[in-house]
């Protein structure tokens, strides 16, 4: 285990009926005009979005507001928000969504008062130094923006999915998370969300970092407790404690704990940034295609932690071919997307003829010459997760 540095300052208020708590939250953290962002319009139809605005009315706080914000957020709503939080001197986030609109908020946060252009920000222009606070009313658990210092955002000249990761600039001041918010989630959504998650912990879990046991059995366990989950809540989708359970699985996914200590990998989430940017479809469903094809790879190039996870998580037996127990453990996998409604190749996304030489060349423009960790992938080996995933 590396020495580490794990900065998690966000009050997560989590259970039913919690999002009576944000104005209180709202308080608490010292806003006093607050700028609403929330999505397409499922928190208008729900009723979250006029039983927040009402109880920050009733709190006396005003608010302006931005909706609209789309799936695999882009540019043009960050400048809208930050030429709205400007000139309405806003001095207090609150994304009411999931992490498309969680990120925008991310990205207002630090545009606002910074002189120059968000965008350097993700094309390492610049750094932040100063960000609007935010609290974040968490309806879909899937990114873990809620717990995470991180945002991702395309830039639609060029189509370039990029993200800025701080350490604790960008962490929500506080996240409401009510697992009844998610019943109406979309059994696509829902599933999408999962996907997602269990990438997170898999990200970190790859690693070449010896002595990791506490972090791998984390991993492990949380892993097995979202496939229990995940299945379940397939089934009876207002199902409370399964509901419950994913939105935390969520949030630790992605939140640092899964991954003290260790160097991680995060070639999937890179390579699937660029399927998402090229083709916008829905980023848990881009990693359930990258990530088996990517766990393909390594059971013949270096084999040692898949065949531990395939042991671990699936409960694969252990046996003397480790490659063949790390490919059982991929079909597993594989099987358990299928039974959540969830495609595992391009073809079953509807990709039917993915550009693989524009993926590859994109891929190592944005991230250079080698992405990710376990092992190191130059655009051969890149080429060939994609094919694989064909
Ligand atoms: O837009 P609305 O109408 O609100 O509908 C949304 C959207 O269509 C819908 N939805 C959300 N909550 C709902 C609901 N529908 C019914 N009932 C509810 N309670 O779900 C759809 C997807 O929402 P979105 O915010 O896009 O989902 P998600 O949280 O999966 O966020 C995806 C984005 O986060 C990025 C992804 O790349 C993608 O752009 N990521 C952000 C990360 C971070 N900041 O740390 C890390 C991740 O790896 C990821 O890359
Ligand atoms: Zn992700």
């Amino acid at each position: 285990m590396n020495n580490f540095d794990f900065y998690s300052p966000t009050e997560f208020v989590f259970g039913k009926g919690t999002e009576s708590r944000t104005a209180e939250l709202v308080k608490k953290y010292h806003g006093t005009k607050v700028l609403i962002v929330y999505g397409g319009g499922s928190v208008v139809r729900s009723g979250l979005l006029d039983k927040i605005k009402k109880e920050l009315d009733e709190a006396g706080i005003p608010h302006v507001e931005l909706g609209g914000v789309q799936p695999n957020p882009t540019d043009p709503k960050v400048y809208e928000g930050i030429e709205l939080g400007r000139r309405e001197q806003i001095d207090f986030l609150l994304p009411v969504g999931g992490g498309s609109v969680i990120d925008t908020a991310k990205a207002i946060a630090m545009g606002i008062p910074y002189e120059g252009d968000f965008w350097d920000f993700y094309i390492n222009k610049a750094v932040p130094q100063k960000a609007v606070p935010l609290g974040v009313v968490l309806t879909i658990p899937a990114a873990g923006s809620e717990g995470s210092g991180n945002t991702v955002i395309t830039k639609l000249d060029g189509l370039k999915k990029l993200s800025v990761r701080t350490h604790g600039l960008l962490r929500p001041t506080f996240a409401v998370m009510n697992p009844e918010l998610t019943y109406t989630l979309p059994a696509w959504q829902t599933a999408c969300g999962v996907t997602d998650m269990m990438a997170h912990i898999m990200e970190r879990y790859f690693t070449n970092t010896e002595d990791q046991e506490v972090p791998d059995r984390m991993c492990e366990g949380t892993l097995k407790a979202i496939i229990t989950e995940a299945l379940r809540v397939m089934k009876e989708p207002t199902n409370y404690g399964a509901r419950a359970n994913l939105m935390w699985a969520g949030t630790i996914a992605h939140n640092g704990t899964c991954g003290v200590g260790a160097v991680e990998d995060w070639a999937s989430h890179f390579m699937e940034h660029e399927v998402s940017a090229i083709y916008n479809v829905t980023h848990g469903a881009g990693l359930a295609v990258i990530f088996p094809a990517w766990l393909t790879y390594m059971a013949s190039h270096h084999v040692g932690k898949v065949a531990q996870y395939a042991n671990r998580v699936w409960d694969v037996p252990e046996s003397d071919d480790k490659k063949a127990m790390a490919l059982e453990g991929v079909a597993r996998l594989k099987a358990f997307f299928h039974a959540i409604g969830i495609p595992v190749t391009f073809k079953e996304l509807g990709i039917e003829h993915p550009d693989i030489d524009l993926l590859v060349k994109k891929l190592h423009e944005n991230k250079g010459q080698y992405v990710g960790c376990y092992v190191p992938l130059d655009a051969q080996a890149t080429r060939e997760i994609y094919e694989l995933a064909n």
